[in-house]
Parts: C-alpha cells; sequence; structure tokens
C-alpha cells in the first residue's frame, strides 16, 4: 500500500516496450503465493480460451451491448445460460455486470425505482439485510442515498426472518440477504425471509454473487442447500458473479430478474438534447468487450458436466483441507454451505498465523470478527500447490506453538 503521494511526470521519450515488459515482469506476483488473491481461476484450459477470446475482443466497446448485434447476440447468451441455472420464470432475464459490486447496486437502483412508483410516501428509502451482507451493498446504498438497517443473525452466521420483520418500518423498499455470505459461507434462510418480503409488498433481492455460480452444481451433486434462487417465490433479483466460480475473467457479474417487466427498473434512459437516446445496458459507460465475449467462450466450454467435473474437483479440495489442515495443531476448517472456505485456530493466535504465512509469501486474504484466513478456493489450485500450502501452514504453526502473542493483526479482507 502506498502511504503518500507518487509524484511522477510522464517520460519525456517513451520507453521500448521490451524495457516495459522487463520492468513489469519483475513485480509480478510469484504463484502459488498469489494464487488466492488472483481467485477464481478455471483450469489452464479455460484461462487460455477465456484470454483468447478477452485479447480478441478487448479493443471492441461494450457501449454498444444493446444495440451491435453481434455484441448483444453475445451478451443475451451469456445472461441466458447464467439465468437458466437459477428455476426461473418464462422471462426471467439479466444484465451483465462489471461484478458483485455492481450488480448488488444495480438490484438497490431497481428496487429504489421500483419503489418510487409503488410509495411515493417514502422519502428517504432503508433497506433490511442480515448483518452479514457484504460490504459492496452498504456502498451501493451509500451512492443511491439508501439507508441499510442490518438485523443479528444466528451462530452459523445465518440471518433470523423475525429480526428481519421486526427491523421493517415504513421507509423500507427491500429486503437482501445472502446465498452464501462471504464472511460465513452459510446461505441465509431465504425461503422464510421472502415471505416476509412477500408479505410485506417489499422488493426481495439475494446476493449469490458468490454462490451463485457454484451453487446450482453443488445441488445436482447431491448437496443440500435451503432453496435460494427463483424457485423461492417473492425472490426479486439475484446477483451473481461470473468472475468467481463460472471461471470468466475479471470484470464480470450478472444481476437477473424475476421478470422482464422489472428489467425496467434497471435501465436508465437519457434524452441527450445533443446526441439523443442514450440508454446502456449497466452502470458503466464505455468498456471493454474482452469481459463479455470471454464469458461467453467459458461457459461454452465448459457446459453443463465442464462445471459439474469442476464443482466436484471443488469438492475434493475441500475435503482434503478440512481433513489435512484440521490435523495441524488447534486448526479448524469452518462448516460452510458453500464457499469460501475459512479456517481458524483454537490454539494460536490466527492473526499470527496469517502474518506468519504472509511472512512466507503468502497473499492471504482474512476475516476480523472473529479472526479466520479465507481460502478462495478454485479448481486452477493444483496438488503441488496445495502441498506448499498445507506444508507452509505447519512450519508456521509449529514454530508460533501455543506461545504467539496475539499481534496487533492486520488480518484483513481486502
Ligand atoms: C456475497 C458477495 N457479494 C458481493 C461481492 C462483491 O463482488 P465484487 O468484488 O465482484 O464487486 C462479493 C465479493 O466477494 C461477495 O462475496
Amino acid at each position: 500500500m502506498l502511504d503518500g503521494f507518487v509524484v511522477k511526470s510522464l517520460p519525456q521519450t517513451g520507453a521500448p516496450s521490451e524495457e516495459i515488459q522487463e520492468r513489469l515482469t519483475k513485480i509480478c506476483l510469484d504463484e502459488p503465493y498469489a494464487h488466492f488473491a488472483r481467485a477464481f481461476r478455471g483450469p489452464e484450459d479455460v484461462q487460455r480460451l477465456a484470454q483468447w477470446a478477452f485479447d480478441r475482443f478487448f479493443a471492441d466497446n461494450g457501449f454498444f451491448s444493446l444495440y451491435a448485434p453481434y455484441m448483444r447476440e453475445i451478451e443475451q447468451e451469456v445472461i441466458a445460460m447464467g439465468v437458466s441455472l437459477l428455476h426461473p420464470e418464462h422471462d426471467s432475464t439479466g444484465n451483465f455486470t462489471s461484478g458483485g459490486t455492481e450488480s448488488n447496486f444495480s438490484a438497490i437502483h431497481a428496487a429504489k425505482e421500483w419503489a418510487r412508483e409503488r410509495r411515493p410516501g417514502v422519502k428517504k428509502p432503508n433497506v433490511v439485510a442480515p448483518r452479514t451482507i457484504h460490504p459492496s451493498f452498504h456502498k451501493g446504498a451509500r451512492y443511491l442515498d439508501v439507508e441499510v438497517v442490518t438485523t443479528d443473525f444466528d451462530t452459523n452466521g445465518r440471518g433470523i426472518a423475525a429480526n428481519i420483520a421486526n427491523a421493517i418500518d415504513d421507509s423500507t423498499i427491500m429486503i437482501a440477504a445472502s446465498a452464501p455470505s462471504w464472511a460465513y459461507a452459510n446461505i441465509d434462510p431465504i425461503p422464510e425471509i421472502a415471505e416476509v418480503a412477500h408479505d410485506a409488498g417489499l422488493w426481495m433481492h439475494v446476493d449469490a454473487c458468490i454462490g451463485g455460480y457454484i451453487s446450482p452444481f453443488l445441488e445436482k451433486l447431491g448437496r443440500n442447500l435451503t432453496p435460494w434462487d427463483f424457485r423461492v417465490p417473492g425472490v426479486m433479483s439475484i446477483s451473481a458473479d461470473l468472475h468467481k466460480f463460472a471461471y470468466c475473467p475479471k470484470p464480470a457479474s450478472s444481476i437477473y430478474w424475476r421478470h422482464v417487466e422489472l428489467q425496467k427498473h434497471h435501465y436508465v434512459e437519457v434524452n441527450d438534447p445533443f446526441l439523443g437516446p442514450y440508454k446502456l445496458a449497466g452502470f458503466s459507460g464505455s468498456r471493454s468487450a474482452g469481459p463479455i465475449f470471454a464469458a461467453w467462450a467459458v461457459m461454452n466450454h465448459l457446459g453443463e458436466d465442464g462445471y459439474l467435473r469442476l464443482t466436484r474437483r471443488l469438492m475434493d479440495i475441500q475435503a482434503r483441507i478440512t481433513r489435512e489442515l484440521g490435523a495441524i495443531g488447534g486448526l479448524r476448517v469452518w462448516d460452510v454451505d458453500v464457499m469460501p472456505l475459512h479456517f481458524s485456530s483454537d490454539r494460536t493466535p490466527t492473526e499470527a498465523i496469517y502474518q506468519g504465512l504472509q511472512e512466507k509469501g503468502w497473499i492471504m486474504l482474512g476475516r476480523l470478527n472473529p479472526s479466520a484466513i479465507t481460502l478462495p478456493i478454485d479448481p486452477s489450485l493444483t496438488d503441488e500447490d496445495l502441498e506448499r500450502l498445507l506444508s507452509d501452514l505447519r512450519e508456521v504453526v509449529d514454530r508460533l506453538g501455543h506461545a504467539a502473542a496475539p499481534k496487533a493483526g492486520d488480518i484483513r479482507y481486502g
């Protein structure tokens, strides 16, 4: 992180590309130490194809995705394939976005527009959600001047429908919940929460940014998950990140609408006095079309059997980590419905282990309260990468033992 300002003028004379490449190669982070910071990637063939499609279309402007037929078709096919996983209605649809943050932002924005028609008396709208809702949701709400009222959750980090019902007031326009939350990786009781929303006549959003493209396959492989998608009556929008478990290159996410008529609350149309009508697919204006084409390429390359195969691989990795990491003194991998994995120690301060791993070169993600180290595993994690992580962890934990003092931990999520 930079502590201060960097003052630097543009070089007087440009440098040759080889020199630039050399400099950038030097600062490029090493594998496997940067593996988790680069989450989420598919296996090599998937990455290679994604990169090819990204490069081929990187100069095309996604600005035209509602109009240019070749691009429109591809973006809509991505959305159609995505929504098909969510037990859609016959007219469910969605939009391609730049990430979970924009998808959540889009949901709050659409709900606000929807409520503007239905509840014109609401001056300062609020959204009620379990406290485990992702910070990007708060961020989006802040931009839109919507208050987020958060409610207590159970010991496993799952929201409680009765708490949400109690928190609703005359200014509530929306209820949101996670499937799952990043913080606990557990799914909120979506059917009960959606019922509260339905009874109160509110928009119900499910943040499935992390789970949207893996839960359907976990379920097909027999994992019993709380229903969380359009199967659940009352769920009106779902955010799902393509750049997580769909293994598409960043920036790529999707926001889905239960009915096409809800999508009209998403679009912001401007009639410019000089340029004419201005209506784009999402919040961004000009954007690279690379991610749209890359997402299409990855989804068509993997297909249902590919996603099932990669989900199976992830389940194997999860089982191995739970077993082998759990055998290292005091470490415990948390029980989760979906992903990511979190682990903590009952013996050595988790912050000290986190810092020990960082000192060995690992760039790790964590969570603060309670402290845990997060493993956003993906199918590109090889057995050798995993072995390196486990042996580094054994070494760090052995060295620190019981005696490690809790360091003023800089354990952090992002
Ligand atoms: C549940 C959830 N929602 C939203 C987001 C934000 O996604 P992004 O970082 O793609 O904006 C994340 C990111 O991990 C997430 O886990």
